[in-house]
């Protein structure tokens, strides 16, 4: 497949169980290489959309193509394109783990000769090679994370869907998860993480996709889903000493928006305030402190973080949710799902909110 196109690609994915909308009209693509962060609290979709995403569920409507395979209708070609990591392992007693990648890699149809070789690559690319003789049933939590990946890694997929790797795993083997996950997008991998360890997630995705309620509420990098959440991006100014603060204000008010907010906190010698101003017009602002003659120690754009954002969007939506409940109990028959709301737009696709 040619660079540059998406790898993975959902158009308007909808899932309905019974009248209940899992999932609704999820349009979004991934490109080759990159890891996408799927976040949105228990309930929101997830494992839904990843288990359409490799076939093991199909959609109420919409499409959705992984590695140029149609998720519904090239269901048996998907499966060799893709790995997947579910969010559980199963249970697998008097197995050796040697043995259980062996079951699976005849599954997956690797001949018997190349299967030993390939079952030691895996686990050493997912840094388990000396499990291969131990019993599953005896691996800890994260060890067994570890022969899952491996497990997914059995068959060469392009794309691998992975449904919380790192859940319950401690914070050494979290960093070596991320590490693990890294690498693999190195490879050449496309990878789908969700994940609730957010500042994790964050460290490693190109692209977020934050979902609540079935529905995709912001989807970019997470530096444009922030600006979109705070168009003002918030800054700090840390100041030598408090004694000039007075003289800052003053010089920060003629570069920033009329009626702008600024925080002046002596206390901590830092001048806070909100602004949409570009960086050279803020490196105007710098330079007039330092001509002003203020000490000036660091001048700075608070980063928000994805939890932040998460919890934002979180917000957000379920308060459009509840006015929407407002609405429908005023017009009382409107279904869950109207033609009338019209499609997202694919050119909202580029980063944003929903
Ligand atoms: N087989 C099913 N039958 C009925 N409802 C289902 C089924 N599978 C999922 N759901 C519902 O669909 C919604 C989305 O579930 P999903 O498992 O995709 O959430 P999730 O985002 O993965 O959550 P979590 O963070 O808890 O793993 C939930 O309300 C769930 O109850
Ligand atoms: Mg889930």
């Amino acid at each position: 497949m040619p660079s540059g196109q998406p790898v993975v690609e959902t158009k308007e994915l909808t899932k309905q169980y019974g009248r209940f909308v899992a999932l609704d009209r999820l349009t979004m693509s991934v490109e080759r290489g990159q890891i996408l962060g799927f976040v949105g609290p228990n309930g929101a979709g997830k494992t839904t959309t990843i288990k359409i995403l490799v076939g093991l569920a199909r959609p109420t409507s919409g499409s959705a193509r992984v590695a140029g395979a149609d998720c519904v209708r090239e269901a048996r070609k998907l499966k060799r394109l893709v790995g997947y990591m579910p969010d559980t392992f199963g249970s697998y007693d008097n197995m050796r783990v040697g043995e259980y990648l062996d079951f699976f890699g005849a599954a997956f149809g690797i001949r018997r000769k190349q299967r030993a070789r390939r079952i030691d690559e895996v686990l050493e690319t997912a840094g388990a090679s000396t499990y291969h003789d131990l019993y599953v049933e005896a691996l800890s939590h994260g060890m067994k994370q570890r022969v899952a990946i491996a497990r997914t890694l059995l068959h060469d997929p392009e794309v691998l869907s992975l449904d919380e790797p790192a859940n319950g795993l401690d914070p050494q083997a979290r960093i070596e998860m991320r590490l693990l996950l890294l690498d693999l997008a190195e490879r050449g991998k496309t990878l789908l993480v969700t994940s609730h360890v957010l500042p994790e997630l964050a460290r490693i995705c190109q692209r977020v996709a934050i979902i609540t309620r079935g529905k995709l509420r912001a989807f970019g990098t997470l530096e444009e889903i922030t600006r979109q959440l705070h168009p003002l991006r918030p800054m700090e100014i840390l100041l030598t000493n408090a004694d000039r603060i007075d003289r800052v204000v003053e010089v920060v008010k003629k570069y920033v928006e009329p009626g702008a907010e600024i925080s002046p906190a002596p206390a901590e010698a830092v001048v806070r305030f909100r602004t949409a101003k570009r960086e050279e017009e803020l490196a105007g602002l710098l330079t007039a402190l330092v001509a002003a003659g203020v000490g000036v120690t660091q001048f700075r754009e608070v980063a928000t973080d994805l939890e932040e954002a998460f919890m934002t969007v979180a917000r957000s939506s379920e308060s459009d949710e509840q006015e929407g409940e407002l609405a429908r109990n005023a017009s009382e028959a409107e279904p869950a799902r109207s033609a009338s709301e019209g499609p997202i737009s694919p050119t909202r696709q580029r980063g944003g909110l929903r």
